[in-house]
């Protein structure tokens, strides 16, 4: 859901400063075959984290060759029971393909309505744009899915490090009253996100 492009291709250059949207050309002579090429998703990523998962994205940041066209496409390594946890993308309806594994995919309307999937290898689901989603590896082993998205950069609000891993943080009582639990409550999830350094 990206504006359209107004030229064949505009190849970030990501050293200018930015535009309102997007990022500017570099010169078209400078560009080549290369450009268009990106070999980022081809390893699989690391799934030590605390959520068993990794997204590797190709986004206009990462391959800037997308700039201007309207797509991007991540990989998403799953350990086994690994999830990647609820998010929702403000820019782009996401379409996800499984590769291997076996791979629960489902999100939630804007009136709370839950729809899901378990897909396996081809099998495609699509999250409309904006909406809560996550998937979760429901197979005996590793899985393995692409997301496909109609933004070269789709943003991601995660929830859980939305509400829990702020910076700075969401005061303790706004959080306490929201889910109607006690302050140990939320203090043990915040702890839970602490980036280690
Ligand atoms: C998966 O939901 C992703 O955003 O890559
Ligand atoms: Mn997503």
């Amino acid at each position: 859901s990206d504006p359209d492009p107004l030229q064949d291709f505009c190849v970030a250059d990501l050293s200018a400063s930015t535009s309102v949207n997007g990022f500017l050309c570099k010169p078209a002579s400078n560009v080549s075959s290369d450009d268009f090429f990106f070999d980022g998703l081809s390893k699989e990523g690391n799934t030590s984290t605390i959520f068993g998962s990794n997204v590797t994205a190709a986004n206009v940041l990462s391959f800037p060759g997308l700039n201007t066209l309207g797509s991007s496409i991540n990989r998403v390594d799953f350990a086994i029971g690994g999830v990647n946890p609820p998010h929702s993308h403000p820019r782009s309806t996401e379409t996800d393909l499984v590769i291997s594994g076996q791979v629960l995919v489902g999100f939630v309307t804007t009136g709370n309505v839950y729809f899901s999937k378990v897909l396996s290898a081809g099998q495609i689901f699509v999250i409309p744009r904006g909406l809560v989603h996550f998937q979760k590896n429901v197979g005996p082993g590793k899985a393995l899915i692409f997301t496909t998205f109609n933004s070269q950069l789709p943003g991601a609000s995660v929830v859980p490090l939305n509400l829990f891993a702020s910076t700075p943080s969401i005061p303790n009582d706004v959080l306490t009253k929201t889910f109607q639990v006690e302050d140990d409550v939320v203090n043990s999830i915040k702890s839970k996100f602490v980036v280690k350094l």
